[in-house]
């Protein structure tokens, strides 16, 4: 068993940071008071690479295993998760589900602009009535020999406003339950497809979680990822990956916290010494150390067992559910060593803390974990 990091892992860490630190810091509060989306540096880490970071070159990706994802998403999130989710949704959910699974065609056309963050991709599986439920798929699309007729609605897309391409599922075979769910490429502006308003959210506000609105969208037959009915199975075989990728966000955002309690509690003075020096205030950044370094193992293990093409549904599970678990716990205990500085924008962490929630509920809630992992447990 080896710990350490390449050099290259180590580089493409790196380079996240200084990214992290002079592309998203500045303006962070701001873009999160207004809600703004982070369009520009959006932008700048597609020039980067990072939108596209584990496909393949010949897909115009970059090439790089899941190890260094999860190392670039810590420090993204770090500092700003509206940031972070767009990658990871690109990363982990579209160009995977692209590149594993689509015609040469779907490729050359969608995955290498994907890749190369050209635009940005969303991933439509919850519905109003499907969220964790999710083989009940109201949204149907119609066989119509050449097209399917796509009618229905999406909610919680994340980049719903800003995504070029949308991943969308839809029943198609309602006697087939989960086998009639197909997987269908749908493009900004086909006719028919309304985007709905952003919502207006606790955490992560500069993204845009929008729902979608299907209105009899003819979708061509050559959009289906897939053999026809394989969507389910799509959605199931990508949510997988993009678990780490949200496991290895709530990990950044447990770690910023934790980072700036700690210089908090250096600086801080009270009854005549460091703050740190209470003991009452040690023991909370041991606990968060903790708490953050199982996280950050269980992740490294799922993303390990990925990249060595090993079954990696319940180290991902566990992963993302101790890590966004954690990233709460974390997260309230560094607003709590803050005391009234904490629960004030100008010290991030009351951000981080309502970003961290939202870990805990997307891409399958720690319930939804929770099932994954006792089934992975029923298997033994
Ligand atoms: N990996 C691979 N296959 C899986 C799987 C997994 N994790 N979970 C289930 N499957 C397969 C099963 O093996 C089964 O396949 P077969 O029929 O071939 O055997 C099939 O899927 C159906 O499984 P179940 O009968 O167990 O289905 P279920 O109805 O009991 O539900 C579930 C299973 C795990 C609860 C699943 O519905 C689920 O993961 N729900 C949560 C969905 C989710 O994460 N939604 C978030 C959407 S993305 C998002 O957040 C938006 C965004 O923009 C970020």
């Amino acid at each position: 068993m080896n710990f350490e990091f390449t050099e290259e892992q180590l580089m493409i860490k790196q380079a996240a940071k200084d990214f992290a630190r002079t592309e998203l810091l500045p303006g962070v509060i701001e873009r999160d008071n207004t809600a703004t989306f982070p369009a520009e540096q959006i932008k700048k880490l597609g020039e980067l690479g990072f939108l596209g970071m584990m496909t393949s070159p010949d897909y115009d990706g970059g090439g790089m295993d899941t190890i260094s994802y999860v190392l670039a998403m810590e420090e993204i999130s770090k500092i700003d998760s509206s940031a972070s989710v767009v990658m990871s949704v690109n990363n982990s959910l579209v160009c995977y589900g692209l590149e594993h699974y689509g015609t040469e065609k779907q490729k050359e056309k969608y995955l290498k602009p994907l890749a190369r963050g050209e635009i940005i991709g969303a991933f439509a599986l919850s519905e109003p009535e499907a969220g964790s439920d999710a083989t009940h798929q109201r949204t149907t699309a119609e066989d119509k020999g050449d097209y399917y007729l796509l009618n229905g609605i999406k909610n919680w897309i994340t980049s719903g406003k800003n995504a070029s391409v949308y991943i969308v599922f839809a029943q198609t075979d309602l006697s087939k339950r989960h086998k009639g769910i197909n997987a269908l490429i749908v493009e900004k502006g086909m006719k028919g497809f309304e985007i709905g308003a952003k919502e207006d959210k606790m955490g992560m506000r500069g993204s845009d979680t929008t729902s979608l609105m299907f209105n009899d969208v003819k979708v061509p037959k050559a959009n289906r990822i897939g053999d026809n009915g394989f969507g389910f199975s799509l959605a199931m075989k990508t949510l997988n990956g993009g678990r780490i990728g949200i496991a290895a966000q709530a990990l950044g955002i447990a770690q910023g916290a934790l980072d700036l309690a700690l210089a908090y509690s250096k600086e801080r003075k009270t009854f005549g010494k460091q703050i740190i020096d209470h003991q009452a205030i040690a023991f909370k950044l041991s606990d968060m150390e903790a708490m953050i370094e199982s996280a950050r193992l269980l992740i490294l293990k799922a993303a390990w067992l990925k990249d060595q093409g090993k079954d990696f549904t319940h180290a991902s599970a566990l992963a993302k559910l101790v890590a966004a678990e954690n990233a709460m716990k974390v997260t309230t205990e560094a607003v709590q060593i803050h005391g009234g500085y904490g629960y004030v924008k100008e010290y991030h962490v009351e951000r981080l803390m309502r970003d961290a929630k939202l870990t805990q509920i997307y891409e399958g809630t720690s319930e939804i974990q929770k099932i994954v992992i006792s089934r992975g447990l029923l298997k033994r």
